[in-house]
């Protein structure tokens, strides 16, 4: 019995075990998160008083009872002072209870107006559109200089200290954007456009994950998040505006004959290349992205073996079908692939 008392002591300490890292709920690392997080504890705090209190009546009850003998009836003439009592406390508590409530009710209307002034109050530096497909994310950064435009997928950088406004849609079915660490959760949803503002706070790397049940690889639809110093951030955006760059060994240019001129080049694109497609994730700096296939498996030269050789077998039911290469023009292929820094 002991033992199973200090389990169960445990288990509080197993479940914050879970808070911390790249994705927690108890995350502070964005403006929005942080505002959340506030109003989550003010919530605990509110509520837990009052179960407290609720408790306390409830042992007092039974002690002033005399524990279990709950037959020993008051005597009825003596009640009258107590009566008065207990009117006064439940009038005390009901007070309590209205006020308790009122005050979350304002503190939730206070924390939501404060999500959306995040919009009012400076303009979002950044733009960007984010599209949930079934099952990986595509990411295209707006600027006011349309020729900056880029596209990229399963991964977004954002800069610290300033509002990113990102722009929702989706292609297929209903999908929802989670970074827990940033802010709360936005439907995507097809036919309409929605929109959540990021103000991270701290240089890192997060990672979202779709939110909303969307098929058989729902799991496997990660978004890798990096917050950089705006220097950073600033360099970032000048490699991915770089178109990519021609391949020079002869492997690599195998690769790349392979690439334009198969299955390749009908579903993805590479920007500075006659491959253009927009049905799969755009590969123009596919090197500089830590995961592939959506978070699926980490970025080398193994995995993108793994996963151009037999796509349904790392992630059933995706898009990417199987093409069949020999062995040669897979090496060839990953050996472009490879190129795209
Ligand atoms: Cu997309 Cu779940």
């Amino acid at each position: 019995m002991r033992r199973r008392g200090a389990s169960l002591m445990l288990l509080p300490l197993l479940a914050l075990a879970g808070c911390g890292g790249i994705q927690t709920i108890g995350g502070r690392e964005g403006r929005e998160a942080a505002l959340i997080d506030d109003l989550f504890t003010l919530f605990c705090i509110v509520t837990g008083l009052f179960f407290a209190a609720v408790m306390a009546f409830l042992f007092a009850a039974y002690w002033r009872r005399g524990g279990h003998r709950a037959d020993r009836m008051p005597d009825e003439g003596a009640t009258a002072p107590r009566d008065r009592g207990l009117r006064i406390a439940l009038f005390a508590w009901t007070a309590a209870v209205i006020g308790g409530l009122m005050g979350l009710a304002v503190a939730s209307f206070l924390t939501d107006r404060s999500l959306a002034y995040s919009t009012a109050a400076g303009r979002p530096v950044v733009s960007i559109e984010l599209i949930g497909n079934q099952w990986w994310w595509e990411a295209r950064y707006h600027f006011p200089d349309p020729s900056q435009n880029f596209r990229t997928a399963n991964e977004i950088h954002l800069p610290t200290g300033s509002a990113a406004m990102i722009t929702l849609k989706a292609n297929d079915v209903i999908h929802s954007f989670w970074v827990p660490n940033l802010a709360g959760k936005q439907d995507l949803i097809p036919g309409r456009v929605t929109d959540i503002v990021l103000t991270p706070t701290k240089v890192g790397r997060y990672r979202a994950q779709c939110a909303e049940y969307c098929g058989l690889q729902h799991a496997h639809m990660a978004l890798d998040v990096t917050v950089d110093t705006p220097a950073d951030y600033a360099r970032w955006l000048a490699a991915q505006t770089r178109p990519a760059a021609a391949p020079t060994t002869p492997q690599a240019i195998a690769g790349y004959r392979f690439f334009m001129t198969r299955q390749c080049s009908a579903c993805h694109a590479v920007a500075g290349t006659p491959a253009g497609a927009g049905v799969g994730p755009d590969l123009t700096h596919l090197m500089s992205r830590r995961t592939i296939a959506a978070g699926t498996l980490p970025n080398g030269t193994g995995p993108l073996h793994a996963w151009i050789a037999d796509p349904q077998g790392v992630k059933p039911g995706a898009n990417m079908p199987y093409i069949g290469l020999d062995a040669d023009e897979l090496h060839n292929v990953v050996a472009y692939l490879e190129t795209l820094k």
